[in-house]
């Protein structure tokens, strides 16, 4: 099979109308446009909804919301030059849907309450871990807005906490599949505590990707064979796990209506010392009397 065959999926009908050359270059790890077909399967966006693609990488993820469904889009990365994400949302047109945008994810440039929806695929393990994460970026997501994360994660738990022996086994071609970037890897539950106990939004859906090993495997492999991988193919060990451990969670949830009038501003904001200051203050002014 040659390799633009292998980039047409019949499991992501709407990714097949995008060309596999344009699909393939921009590529920064697994198919983004797949995982953002795959995520929205479950969430209703509207024209012209104001939506935070975080981590957008290339941009091809919001390029896809505006063309699909005419969202407002501000993709948002860190990594990835604003000027070259411009330069593809001009050759589709879209320079008045999508606003790139270069940003810290703790340090976002928006308003609060602004968003309709906020979607994060294979992006979001990159920051939101941290357990004092969601509280922050559901400070940018209107009342009952959409919070969603597409994320390379664990089918399961691993024995004992031991990393499997063929994870770590050096394939062929030197490459070994669990490097840093894995240790953020987590179960679909792990990823629904990890939300729920906040209590700051209800998870309408947390499942897996049925295949995701099997979409990842031949992604890596349509690369290799066009010589447009930036990153040696992980290939061998998806395939030696065969979706055993290695897959894809999908997390979505609606803000909590109760949550949105927090006054405080959040841990890490700068605001945030100003009003421990005035606190201290007011309780240095009591002590004194
Ligand atoms: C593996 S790439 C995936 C990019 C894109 N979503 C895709 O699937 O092709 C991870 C992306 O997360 C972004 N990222 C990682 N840490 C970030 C941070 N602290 N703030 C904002 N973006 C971050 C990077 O800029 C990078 O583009």
């Amino acid at each position: 099979m040659d390799w633009k065959t292998m980039m047409y999926n019949e499991r992501f009908p709407k990714s097949n109308k995008y060309s596999p050359e344009f699909v393939a270059k921009n590529q920064m790890g697994p198919n983004s446009i797949w995982l953002m077909e795959w995520l929205t399967e479950k969430i209703e966006i509207k024209e012209n909804m104001k939506v935070l693609d975080l981590g957008c990488g290339c941009a091809m993820s919001s390029i896809f919301l505006a063309k699909e469904f005419g969202a407002m889009v501000y993709a948002t990365d860190l990594w990835i030059d604003v000027s070259e994400n411009q330069k593809r949302i001009v050759e589709f047109g879209l320079e008045d849907k999508i606003i790139p945008i270069k940003a810290e994810a703790h340090a976002l440039p928006f308003a609060k309450n602004f968003f309709d929806v906020i979607v994060a695929v294979d992006s979001y393990g990159y920051f939101g871990t941290d357990d004092l994460y969601l509280s922050y970026i559901t400070s940018f997501l209107k009342s009952e807005g959409i919070i969603a994360a597409v994320l390379p994660g664990l089918m399961q738990d691993f024995d004992n906490f031991k990393v499997p022996k063929h994870l770590l086994k050096p394939q062929k071609n030197g490459n070994v599949f669990w490097e840093p970037d894995c240790f953020t890897f987590h179960t679909k539950d792990w990823w629904l505590s990890h939300w729920m106990k906040t209590t700051l939004v209800e998870v309408e859906t947390c499942d897996t990707l049925e295949d995701g090993y099997k979409h990842w495997a031949i992604q890596e492999k349509a690369l290799e064979l066009a010589g447009f991988n930036i990153f040696p193919s992980v290939e061998e060990t998806l395939l030696n796990d065969a979706g055993q451990y290695i897959g894809f969670a999908r997390i979505i949830a609606t803000k909590n209506k109760a949550k949105t009038e927090e006054s405080m501003p959040h841990a890490w904001q700068p605001e945030f010392s100003a009003v421990c200051e005035s606190l201290r203050n007011e309780r240095d002014s009591r002590k004194k009397v």
